[in-house]
């Protein structure tokens, strides 16, 4: 177990837990593949899963990475059931449509849900089709320009690469439609703007009481003081945590605080859990690779240390670590990417067992928590 403890372990969830003894974590904080691919069929997931089967997806997921294919299967949660103490609580993020297979995988391992934190935001960016521009391009009709005006790229999940983007956001024409069709359905699209992802509360289940499970094993309670909101007179947490202070944080609806109401900057994630840059060298990151000639940047391909695509904010994986971990506790990623549970676990005088399976990301998360 201690060579787990501290340390970022490079390695497959489904091997790495096995190794570690039943009920030795006390919470888990976790940002896994949301399956952000093809729609699956439904009844084919649940008959695998049902079957004790592995499901296992065609499609590749977020930006055509293989490992955000499909959410995690109930056999893995089963092993982090197995190494969590009885009353151990979950914080699980996951994507808005997939949030149903994510809810249900934990449930089939054993878990209770509890409770869904939203996390709120606003720079997302819709990746909307515009249907009247399409309705055009498949008639091979062109459309009049008269205008043009700065369009963010950008899709559906937490991806911080577009805050950047969007400063260098590419210009875009404004047009009017051409064909019948293309004019009735003007102004019509596919997709909302992303403006928050969930966060699964989920719990193993108590041993009896939560009294008697949290004097037998230190779990099974919420720390509602260590997380009550700053600068609104220490208010009771709320299951929603958000952004911009003008959008939400308002004397009726402050539901939380000002340091989390952040996706992470670039200095977040190129930084250790000390706030040091980190050693590594800048990459580009992920997407933005494939655009060569920096048309999809406006001629700026941005570069960074830590190159992963869904990096969290320290302050609030900080405030999650918080909120469900008993003092001197240790804190379990399964998922763990460039570190960013890590980081916030060590910042916050937890101890982690964190793993990940890709070396590059292992190497960064390494990175930061050395
Ligand atoms: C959404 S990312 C986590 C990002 C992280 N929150 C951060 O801030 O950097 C999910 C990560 O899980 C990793 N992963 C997927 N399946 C895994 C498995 N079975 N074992 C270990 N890591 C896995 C992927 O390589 C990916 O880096």
């Amino acid at each position: 177990m201690q060579q787990f403890v501290n340390v970022v372990t490079l390695g497959d969830s489904y091997d790495v837990l096995k190794e570690l003894p039943d009920q030795s974590i006390d919470s888990v904080v976790t940002d896994p593949p949301y399956g952000l691919s093809k729609e699956p069929d439904i009844r084919e997931v649940l008959t695998h899963w049902m079957s004790d089967l592995e499901y296992r997806h065609p499609s590749k997921g977020f930006m055509g990475k293989e490992w955000d294919s499909f959410v995690p299967s109930p056999s893995l949660w089963r092993e982090v059931y197995h190494v969590l103490k009885p009353g151990g609580h979950v914080l699980c993020f996951a994507g808005t449509r997939t949030q149903d297979l994510m809810t249900m995988a934990l449930r089939l391992a054993g878990f209770e849900i509890r409770d869904v934190i939203e996390w709120l935001y606003v720079k997302g960016f819709p990746k909307s089709m515009n249907v009247s521009n399409q309705f055009d391009k498949q008639a091979g009709a062109e459309r009049e320009v008269i205008g043009t005006k700065k369009a963010g790229i950008g899709s559906g999940k937490t991806y911080a690469f577009q805050e950047k983007n969007s400063q260098a956001a590419k210009v875009v024409p404004i047009t009017l439609p051409t064909t019948d069709l293309a004019k009735q359905w003007d102004g019509w699209g596919t997709a909302l703007k992303p403006a928050h992802e969930p966060i699964i509360l989920a719990r193993k289940p108590l041993e009896r009481t939560v009294c008697k499970t949290i004097e037998l094993y230190g779990t099974g309670g919420l720390n509602i003081d260590g997380c009550r909101i700053t600068g609104a007179g220490g208010r009771f947490p709320a299951n929603c945590v958000t952004v911009e202070l003008d959008q939400w944080y308002t004397p009726y609806f402050n539901v939380t605080s000002r340091e989390l109401s952040k996706k992470a900057s670039k200095n977040d994630r190129n930084t250790d859990w000390q706030g040091n840059v980190i050693s590594l060298e800048e990459k580009c990151g992920g997407s933005m690779c494939g655009s060569a000639d920096g048309s999809l940047t406006g001629g700026k391909i941005p570069k960074y240390r830590n190159n992963h695509p869904t990096v969290k904010p320290r302050d609030l994986m900080a405030w999650l670590c918080r909120l469900i971990t008993p003092p001197g506790g240790i804190v379990l990623d399964p998922f763990g990417g460039s570190g960013s549970t890590a980081v916030a676990a060590k910042g916050e005088g937890f101890n982690f067992i964190v793993i990940e399976k890709d070396p590059e990301y292992f190497e960064i998360a390494k990175c930061r928590v050395a």
